[in-house]
């Protein structure tokens, strides 16, 4: 038996909405999915990037700002001001003569001479990654880089590092690079066409 019977047509409509609209504030409406609850990145799609691919991704990231001092060509930068620092622009990465394990040593620890090149990796000046042969402890802080936050994590170092090895170490910015580096669309890379 309906409670509702007896009621005119119109009252019966409205019970029901009131109904409904109970039911809604009580439930969510949609059953909440995982990413709700938790930062989860979005599923990857496509093929997972070459190191080139996820080198050049870092190299030109705003996480990572390599480019902003050593330039998207490679040639070097100009000075800029980094979390209220004066950092010197970097040096050319073009022509550069390096080891591979120099290079990612120099991007996990940073290097502080004439100018200042941060330090990216997390375990960096640690017993766990030696920076020239030492920990945070063994050298006096002024003596020692700044570490660059967020860090990078050794796979997208050491796929920086077959991005320089490949392009600036190699035949420098071409047309193949310039369309990888900015997008097979971009005008950017018109000077190779
Ligand atoms: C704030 C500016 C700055 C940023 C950001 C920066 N660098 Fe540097 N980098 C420098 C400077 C300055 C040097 C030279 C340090 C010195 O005086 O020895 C350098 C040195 C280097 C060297 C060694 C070059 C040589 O001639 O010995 C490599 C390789 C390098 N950087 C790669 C990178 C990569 C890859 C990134 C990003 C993950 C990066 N740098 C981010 C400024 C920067």
């Amino acid at each position: 038996m309906s409670c509702a019977k007896g009621l005119t047509k119109p009252r019966r409509v409205l019970l029901a909405l009131g109904l409904v609209a109970a039911f809604a504030a009580l439930m969510p409406l949609a059953p909440l999915a995982q990413e709700d609850f938790m930062d989860v990145p979005p599923a990857p799609t496509g093929p997972p990037l070459t190191p080139l691919e996820l080198g050049i991704k870092v190299y030109k990231s705003d996480f990572a700002n390599c480019e902003l001092c050593h330039g998207w060509s490679g040639g070097g930068g100009l000075p800029l001001m980094v979390d209220g620092m004066d950092m010197d622009g970097g040096p050319p990465l073009v022509g550069l003569k390096m080891t591979r394990e120099a290079m990612i040593e120099v991007i996990a620890c940073g290097r502080l001479n004439k100018g200042v090149m941060p330090g990216y990796f997390d375990d960096a000046w640690t017993a766990k990654y030696l920076c020239g042969g030492k920990t945070a402890a063994q050298v006096p802080a002024v003596e020692r880089p700044p570490m660059f936050d967020p860090f990078l994590y050794m796979d997208e170092i050491e796929a920086v590092v077959t991005f320089i090895e490949t392009v600036y170490m190699g035949p420098g910015m071409n047309l193949e690079y310039c369309m990888m580096y900015f997008g097979p669309e971009s005008r950017g890379c018109d000077r190779f066409r």
